[in-house]
């Protein structure tokens, strides 16, 4: 039988609750350096990053409501008090929610790759989502990315290197959260890893 997961209220947070831009020192009830992870699934990954960075304030955006359940049930069962999550849409959360110069890093891993080309439109890489991120980060903050799909790759690593004046390519090192052999620890990473594929990393920084 499925287990019934449980709603822990701190953590996920209501977006009917957000008036404008929030202040992220309010949210977690004291200052420190944000990290957003744009789809965050289950949330094997900010179980893991979280964990490793107990400094780090962490916000998982998550748009699919089982998904959502499953990572606020996790993370309020880890008893992790450096996470938030919200269920919505990233695009509108980034352009509605989230002020200038206020996030150290994007972690984006395993976007939906929307293979079929009448689709792309619906990928998250574009160009309004990047004015959007390039806004959000803190000067010197990263984005970092992985997938498994190369043709989506080779469109974000151009979109990412499209303005060298504004972000620099980086080397991208493994997560804290990560396990050996892993880039970043996330549940997809961790399936797509036992299938022996390819994984595509970038990272960059605001210069
Ligand atoms: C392929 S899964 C990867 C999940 C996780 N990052 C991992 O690596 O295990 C992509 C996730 O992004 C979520 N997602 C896709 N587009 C989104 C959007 N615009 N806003 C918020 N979540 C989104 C999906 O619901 C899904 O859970």
């Amino acid at each position: 039988m499925a287990r019934v997961l449980k709603d822990y209220p701190l953590i996920g947070l209501k977006p009917e609750n957000l008036d404008g831009k929030i202040d992220f020192a309010k949210v977690f009830g004291r200052c420190g350096p944000v990290h957003i992870e744009i789809g965050a699934g289950k949330a094997a990954f900010l179980l893991n990053q979280a964990t490793a960075m107990p400094n780090v304030n962490f916000i998982g955006i998550e748009r699919a409501g089982r998904y959502f359940r499953h990572a606020v049930d996790r993370i309020g069962r880890w008893g992790l008090t450096n996470v938030r999550l919200i269920r919505t849409d990233a695009a509108d959360f980034l352009a509605g929610s989230v002020p200038d110069g206020s996030v150290e890093c994007f972690h984006i891993y395993f976007p939906d790759p929307w293979p079929k080309k009448r689709h792309h439109k619906r990928r998250f890489f574009c160009s309004a989502n990047l004015v959007n991120l390039l806004r959000c980060l803190s000067k010197g903050g990263c984005i970092k990315v992985a997938t498994d799909h190369a043709e989506y790759f080779e469109q974000i690593q151009n979109l990412l290197t499209s303005q060298p004046d504004k972000l620099e390519k980086v080397e991208f090192f493994p997560t804290a959260g990560a396990d050996t052999g892993e880039w970043v620890g996330s549940n997809f990473e961790r399936k797509y890893l036992k299938e022996n594929r390819q994984i595509f990393c970038i990272a960059v920084r605001k210069t």
